[in-house]
């Protein structure tokens, strides 16, 4: 009997669920309409991929070796933080974002960085020469540094063999595919299996695997979602594609928290590291204008002083609009509410309009209490103070409530030189010496008496 050598199945491409018939329904993930056939070979003779060797036997836990030592500093101080504190060496890393936002350019400046380790960076995307011409503009050069354009993981294993790097870089893993199964690279199966391959490679010889993912139109890594269960770490680089700022967003850390977060400025060389992001977060004025606060959030694990601009002024046509860039609208028509009911404001009749600049979204409620102070300040045409800051949350009631960690939201605004915060009255922390005036309220209009 001659044994049949290739076979497809169908594959759900929302969780990677395989089935032998088309199904409508997944019954895995409950998704409509995601299964697509794909060929799968059995029977493969492909020769290749990562061999096996060693055989890991029971060890009692209080005899494993382990240091925090072993992690591997980078020059990067931002993705040294998102990582949780360096590398660990023999881990994957996922690395997604949207076409263009700058994820080959970070992970090629971070290779090009690497003063002791040897770094193999695998492009499936563009050419030696489009690299070079990308390493060029970046301004650096490095001894340690491979390049390697390849798609086929038996090959890339071939070139590892010989090459022993410390770290591999895949951009990305959607276009590379294996020999053991036939479907085109990038759909489920591939990706699935590739991936495990680096897994077995990374696990086994303590090399650290980072890998390019493409993101789909709803924001989540294109191919199975199992691919972010199967790595240690998933990393995300968002921004706006209109504004310099890239934020690094931790979303998996098998090592670290998942709530770091790193910001870089996109400019002419690359990515520079932001180590201090309020201080680009807020535009630089000479004078006070109405309808400016300053609001101390957290984003992540991180204190960030952010700028809320607010517009508020008279509809002229019927319905007045409401619109927030950057922030929950539906937040900020109850907040307005609040102030309408209240504190008895008249904002019914007028078109508001709400920013925060730097073209970051916030959802900290912690500054719900600088969002109303612009808009009030809006509305009275009166300015802030400039050296005033807000960390508090507005209730229903027109309360101003307690914010978690507000001891680093005043050191925050401390060391960015304000002289004044203005948080909630139920708000316990313990006052160690800070030399900024705490006033603290516990309705909108104590707030509105003290600044108008
Ligand atoms: P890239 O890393 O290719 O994005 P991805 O791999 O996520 O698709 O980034 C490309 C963008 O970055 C491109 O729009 C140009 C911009 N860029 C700069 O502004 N300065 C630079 O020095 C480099 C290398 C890229
Ligand atoms: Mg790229």
């Amino acid at each position: 009997m001659v044994k049949k050598k290739t076979q497809s199945a169908f594959f759900c491409q929302s969780c990677g669920t395989q089935s032998p018939k088309w199904l409508g329904k997944c019954p895995q993930c409950n998704e409509w309409n995601t299964f697509i056939e794909e060929i799968i070979s059995k029977e493969s003779d492909v020769k290749g991929g990562f061999k096996t060797s060693k055989i890991n036997k029971p060890t009692l836990i209080s005899e494993i070796d382990y240091s925090n030592e072993d992690r591997i500093i980078t020059n990067d101080k931002e993705l040294n933080r998102v990582l949780g504190g360096g590398i660990v060496p023999g881990s994957l890393i996922l690395l997604g974002g949207d076409p263009g936002i700058g994820k080959s350019t970070l992970l090629l400046q971070f290779a090009l960085s690497s003063k002791n380790n040897k770094i193999l960076y695998v492009s499936g995307e563009e050419s030696e020469g489009q690299i070079k011409m990308r390493a060029e503009r970046i301004n650096k050069n490095s001894e340690h540094c491979y390049i390697l354009t390849e798609t086929s993981t038996q090959n890339v294993f071939q070139q590892i063999e010989q090459l022993q790097p410390d770290i591999l870089v895949i951009d990305s893993i959607q276009t590379l595919h294996t020999a053991h199964i036939d479907s085109s690279p990038g759909s489920v199966s591939q990706i699935r299996e590739c991936t495990a391959e680096l897994i077995k490679y990374a696990k086994e010889t303590g090399t650290t695997v980072f890998l390019i993912g493409h993101i789909n139109k709803d924001g989540a890594i294109a191919g199975p979602k199992i691919l972010e269960h199967m790595v240690d770490t998933v990393l995300q680089f968002e921004g706006d594609r209109n504004y310099v700022y890239r934020i690094l967003r931790t979303i998996k850390n098998r090592f670290g928290s998942a709530s770091e977060l790193g910001v870089y400025e996109m400019n002419q060389e690359g990515l520079r590291e932001v180590n201090n992001p309020s201080e680009i977060l807020i535009s630089e004025r000479d004078e006070a204008t109405s309808g400016v606060g300053i609001a101390a959030t957290i984003e992540g694990a991180r204190p960030i002083l952010v700028e809320i601009q607010s517009l508020v002024s008279s509809a002229v046509y019927g319905n007045p609009q409401r619109s927030a860039t950057g922030f929950d609208t539906k937040r900020m028509n109850m907040l307005l509410a609040v102030l309408e009911k209240r504190c008895g404001f008249k904002l019914g009749a007028k078109d508001v309009f709400l920013n925060i600049t730097g073209g970051i979204k916030i959802a900290d409620t912690a500054i719900d209490l600088a969002v109303v102070c612009s808009i009030l300040s809006s509305e009275q045409d009166v300015a802030l103070d400039t050296l005033t800051c807000f960390a508090g949350e507005i209730g229903l009631s027109g309360e101003i409530r307690a914010v978690n960690r507000i001891e680093s939201r005043i050191t925050e605004a401390e060391k960015l030189g304000y002289q004044q915060i203005i948080i909630s009255k139920y708000n316990k922390f313990s006052p160690k010496g800070f030399t900024i005036k705490i006033v603290q309220c516990g309705k909108i209009e104590e707030v509105f008496k003290l600044l108008f």
